[in-house]
């Protein structure tokens, strides 16, 4: 039996797949009501929080038709909380459900998950490992915005350590000639070595730099993160990290009239709100891209691409 389309990590993207799931969610950008997945049934297993990938995911599987089931907090409402095994509750799973959405507080689960599932699995994040669906909207939501991704100057700030949004980021913007990337994080929070060598041998230019306000004037977007205080297991590592870069309405005016603001959400102090009003801030937007992405996905996890 040939392996379902799991969705694990952004490696695992081409070119021709990114150009297509382009296209896909451009069009449900306009449209998105369908019932091509009428009969199917789709379940969020989240085992974190979250507000946007567990609602868009279920929304967008509404949108195509769709049922869901849901755990809205796994490690409480699941059998995990008698201690399940994670590869015995997707085995369960599998017999209730044509495709699952999973987020897991662990690095590697869903790769886990994947490797006795049946039915597709989506990472929706797992751990500080990497969360490819944001990855995609990410990048959806730069090309949309520059028409373009080849060339394209972008800062990470903020915790680049534990944040799997940037990890799969970059991973994916290391495909397109290039592009340069800038690390700005506290010394406690800096990329892993593994993303830079990675960066290396495909040959895109990178580099670490402390001050953001050198930064900003340089760049087409400057991708903020939260410093996650839920990951760190030293609080004083934390209580260093956090509040050590925040955009304002005074510094945003270092940054070139063309160039934008993203952040996967949420966000705690890193953006000032008055920033919201700016032209340049995206973040909400690149938060709508979602759910249109994720339409694409499910489709294509589901084998229902043309
Ligand atoms: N960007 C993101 O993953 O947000 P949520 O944690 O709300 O899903």
């Amino acid at each position: 039996m040939p392996s379902p389309r799991h969705i694990v990590e952004s490696q695992q993207f081409d070119l021709d797949f990114i150009a297509e799931l382009f296209r896909r969610s451009e069009a449900f950008s306009h449209n998105n009501r369908s019932s091509e997945l009428q009969g199917y049934t789709l379940a969020s297993l989240f085992y974190e929080p979250s507000t946007r990938t567990r609602f868009s995911f279920e929304s967008a599987m509404y949108r195509l038709g769709g049922n869901v089931i849901t755990t809205e907090n796994a490690r409480e409402f699941s059998s995990f909380a008698k201690g399940e095994s994670l590869e015995d509750t997707i085995r369960v799973l599998c017999g209730y459900t044509d495709i699952i959405v999973m987020r897991h507080n662990e690095i590697g689960a869903a790769k886990r998950a994947a490797a006795i599932s049946t039915v597709p699995i989506l990472n929706a994040g797992d751990g500080a490992g990497q969360h490819p669906t944001q990855a995609l909207l990410d990048l959806f939501t730069l090309h949309q915005k520059f028409g373009r991704l080849e060339g394209l100057r972008v800062a990470m700030v903020g915790d680049l350590r534990y944040g799997r949004t940037v990890r799969s980021l970059a991973y994916l913007l290391s495909k397109f000639q290039g592009v340069k990337l800038t690390f700005v994080a506290p010394p406690v929070c800096q990329m892993h070595e593994d993303i830079k060598g990675f960066l290396n041998r495909q040959g895109l230019e990178w580099r670490d730099e402390a001050d953001l306000n050198t930064v900003l004037p340089e760049v087409d977007c400057v991708y903020m993160t939260r410093i996650q205080k839920e990951r760190f297991l030293d609080v004083a590592e934390f209580e260093e990290a956090r509040d050590s870069y925040r955009l304002t309405p005074e510094n945003v005016q270092l940054m070139s009239k063309n160039a934008i603001i993203m952040h996967p959400l949420p966000r705690v102090t890193e953006i000032d709100p008055q920033v919201d009003s700016d032209p340049r801030a995206v973040y909400f937007a690149q938060a709508r891209n979602g759910l249109w992405i994720r339409m694409a996905v499910i489709l294509y996890a589901l084998e229902r691409w043309g």
